[in-house]
């Protein structure tokens, strides 16, 4: 069996609560081979970017790197979150293009290249990670790496006539070709890439799964739905009534149900769409007025990005809107909470729920809407209202499907789930839930892994 290299912008240490579902996986298959991981730091240096930390736990090594101000700024900041993120969301209008940022998330690619080049084995299996590292096997194949390179976007690849609103675009997503195999959240995701390969590259679809460059260079790529650890987590969530905050939320909701959202603070997530929706439910259903506490948990995510903190201000704005409107002395229809929660509390939040609000703009996957029905009470479960526009929404046929820009059609979900009946909730849950047990967060990546061991065959 090969050694495992993974690399991400972030690395999810050892013990740490925060850490999700893929650090579950990651680890699971560094853990069977002995790996690698390697990654920014998280830390900003006062120097120069490099400096570098090892630590090791459970035969898993873990190698991180310290960014300066500078790259910091450019790389992470500027290129990643300011250019990227919004083109791969579809949203060309908030695109923020400079030279100088592209440039330091180069070199950032280049010099997680210089320091991997040293540690990567030829016979190794390195698996990239998003959208941070697009560059990264170009840089890698430059210094001479000749392991198998692996590539798994988390996030939507929109589609080729946005991308080319990217000037130089070919520089970063031309570079894609690097890899020897290239793997998609959906088959729409990688529809999209094919079409952009075609397009923009001169490319060839040459059979399904398989790409062929001008130049007559050839990868893979292919869509693998990420999934979660669907019965780790159901499994947690059982147990969850033991946490405090889990219980005092419960007693605190009297007999009202609960609606949830759980987001990073992001405006591909819909959040105003989703306030709106949710005031428009109360516009539109008096009758069901009171019955309903709506609590949404949105931590704060990249405050150094202007967008994100203007996005901060109209949700605290709106939220007082709402409740200033509707709010009875003794009720707040909306909960508004920037904490960040540990996994195992939010698995009981969740369950307590009786409608999961999972309404992004764009989402790769969203793996919200795959935890909060694992969590689910498979006798009494809730409902979860899902836009058209998330990954998941391809799998979870059990949801109620909803467009987010439509808030008249999120408000009449919201009071269809209200009042569904058990049974048809019950119906509705067991087709999703098997559909995330069987294709869970270690088929995904056992799926990924032999992809990419064969893909040179
Ligand atoms: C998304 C991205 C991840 C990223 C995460 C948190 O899920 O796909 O790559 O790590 O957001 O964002 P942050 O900027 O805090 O790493």
């Amino acid at each position: 069996m090969s050694r495992l290299v993974v690399v991400s912008n972030r690395v999810a240490l050892p013990d740490s609560s925060q850490n999700g579902g893929l650090a579950t996986a990651l680890d699971a298959a560094l853990k069977e081979a002995g790996g690698l991981w390697f990654g920014w730091s998280g830390k900003v240096a006062r120097g120069h970017s490099g400096e570098l930390h090892r630590t090791s736990a459970e035969g898993i090594d873990y190698l991180t790197i310290d960014l300066s101000r500078e790259d910091y700024e450019g790389y992470y900041n500027g290129f990643s979150n300011r250019t990227l993120w919004p083109l791969l969301h579809f949203r060309l209008d908030l695109v923020d293009y400079n030279a100088t940022t592209q440039a330091a998330y180069r070199g950032v690619n280049a010099l997680f290249a210089e320091h991997l080049a040293r540690e990567v084995r030829d016979d190794d299996v390195v698996w990239i990670h998003d959208y941070h590292l697009l560059p990264l096997a170009q840089e890698l194949r430059r210094r001479g790496v000749r392991a198998r390179l692996g590539f798994f976007l988390h996030v939507p690849f929109p589609s080729a006539d946005i991308i080319a609103g990217l000037p130089h675009h070919e520089k970063t997503f031309g570079a894609l070709a690097a890899y020897d195999l290239v793997g998609f959240q959906t088959e729409r995701d990688l529809e999209r890439f094919q079409d952009y390969i075609r397009l923009f590259r001169g490319g060839q679809v040459v059979d399904r799964g398989q790409l062929r460059e001008q130049d007559g260079r050839c990868f893979r790529a292919n869509a693998f739905p990420i999934g979660i650890d669907a019965r780790g987590l159901s499994a947690l969530a059982g147990n969850a009534m033991r946490i405090a905050s889990v219980r005092r939320l419960q007693s605190s909701l009297g007999s009202r149900a609960l609606a949830i959202g759980v987001d990073r603070l992001d405006y591909s997530k819909g959040l105003p769409e989703r306030f709106r929706a949710f005031e428009r439910f109360l516009d539109r259903h008096p009758d069901q007025h009171g019955r309903l506490t709506y609590l949404q948990i949105a931590p704060v995510s990249r405050g150094g990005v202007a967008s994100y903190r203007a996005l901060r201000q109209e949700l605290e704005q709106f939220a007082g809107h709402i409740n200033g409107g509707h709010a009875d002395p003794d009720w707040t229809p909306v909960r508004y909470v920037n904490r960040t929660y540990p996994h195992a509390t939010l698995t009981g939040f969740y369950r307590l729920a009786r409608i999961g609000l999972v309404t992004p703009l764009r989402d790769g996957m969203n793996l919200v809407a795959k935890e909060f029905v694992a969590a689910q009470d498979p006798e009494d479960p809730g409902a979860l209202v899902l836009s058209i526009f998330a990954g998941a929404a391809r799998e979870l046929d059990g949801a109620l499907l909803i467009n987010p820009f439509d808030s008249d059609g999120v408000a009449d979900a919201i009071s269809t789930a209200l009042k569904m009946p058990v049974e048809a909730r019950r119906e509705r849950w067991q087709s999703m839930m098997t559909r995330i047990c069987d294709y869970d967060i270690h088929a995904w990546r056992k799926d990924f892994l032999r992809s990419l061991e064969h893909a040179r065959d």
